[in-house]
């Protein structure tokens, strides 16, 4: 694609436009937060807002839903700020308005972080944000990491595991050897903070850069090697260079002309995994195909057993 592996400067609303139909495969993103009460309403004296984002909302969206090819995913990550003592509930409203222009909302991940950024004296420590995974149809690829250390691995379950049945019986299943790792829940736990977030020094010049672990895990599920991955408030390009250290395509836009040349250098100190150096996440992905496929042999296996036993 023409603007494969580039960024891009200009407002996302309408650089976007420049994409062709159906072209991403992935968008990982992470917008300005919640900037309504700093801003009010303004940037630079012009009114950028609309419905009270900081940001053109409702054109960069329509936009993601016509670049994103049938089967692919937008991953938005935000949160929402507390305003005049309630949470504003942005997130939630964007969500839906993916969900209007025919995205589906295919699953509310969220990023847990280590430690809240400041204290609370009234509510508990607000230590998470959303990442809405949105899908244009049902996700035409999926990997699964299968990182989770399992707490039982290598126990067997005692006696035979069984579930109820429509009709109240219960049904026995084969019984198994709790596995080492296990796959991976949708809450995501990401320590985060200098040193934590990157550890390119020169990416902190930026001042709200997204974890390069979300980053990854993300680009690592949705995507296949050689397809394009498009963040377009792309910032200090944290999306950019997990895509090209995992051998996909990147597209990067931001507003700020500084914040490209940081995400740029960051793209010349980084090198992309090879067969001889792989990612040490390779082993622990396997795709949904071959889940399946596992999960057929399993069943078969079993079935054979049984009629063995029944003579
Ligand atoms: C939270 S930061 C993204 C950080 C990025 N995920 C990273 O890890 O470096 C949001 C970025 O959106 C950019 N931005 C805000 N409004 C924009 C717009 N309308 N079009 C393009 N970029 C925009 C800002 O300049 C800022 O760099």
């Amino acid at each position: 694609m023409e603007y494969s592996n580039q960024f891009l400067t200009g407002d996302a609303s309408v650089v976007l436009k420049q994409l062709p139909n159906e072209s991403v495969d992935l968008t990982v993103t992470s917008p300005p937060y919640d900037l309504m009460r700093q801003y009010k309403g303004e940037v630079d004296g012009k009114k950028i807002f609309k419905g009270g984002y900081s940001f053109p909302f409702e054109e960069i969206a329509d936009e993601l839903y016509r670049v994103t090819k049938e089967g692919g995913v937008v991953m938005w990550n935000v949160a929402d700020q507390v305003i005049d003592g309630g949470e504003s509930g942005t997130s939630f409203r964007m969500a839906l308005y993916f969900q209007s222009i025919g995205f589906l909302i295919y699953d509310t991940m969220l990023y847990g972080k280590n430690s809240p950024n400041f204290p609370e004296m009234g509510r508990y420590g607000q230590v998470f944000e959303y990442c809405f995974i949105l899908s244009k149809g049902k996700p035409k690829t999926f990997n699964q990491i299968r990182d989770k250390k399992n707490k039982w691995a290598g126990h067997s379950n005692f006696g035979k595991p069984s579930s109820r049945q429509a009709d109240g019986s219960l049904k026995q299943h084969e019984s198994f050897t709790v596995a080492d790792y296990g796959a991976r829940y949708n809450i995501w736990y990401i320590a985060n903070g200098k040193g934590y977030t990157t550890k390119d020094e020169i990416a902190y010049q930026h001042p709200a850069l997204m974890p390069e672990e979300l980053a990854e895990g993300m680009i690592l599920s949705w995507t296949k090697p050689g397809d394009i991955v498009l963040d377009p408030m792309s910032g200090g390009g944290t999306t950019a260079k997990m895509a090209y250290i995992n051998n996909r395509n990147y597209i990067g836009i931001d507003l700020q002309d500084e914040y490209n040349d940081i995400a740029k250098e960051r793209i010349k100190l980084a090198t992309p995994y090879t067969e001889d150096n792989p990612n040490p996440l390779d082993k622990y992905i396997i795709t949904r195909e071959e889940l399946m496929e596992k999960r057929r042999q399993t069943r078969e296996a079993n079935k054979k057993k049984k009629a063995e036993q029944n003579g």
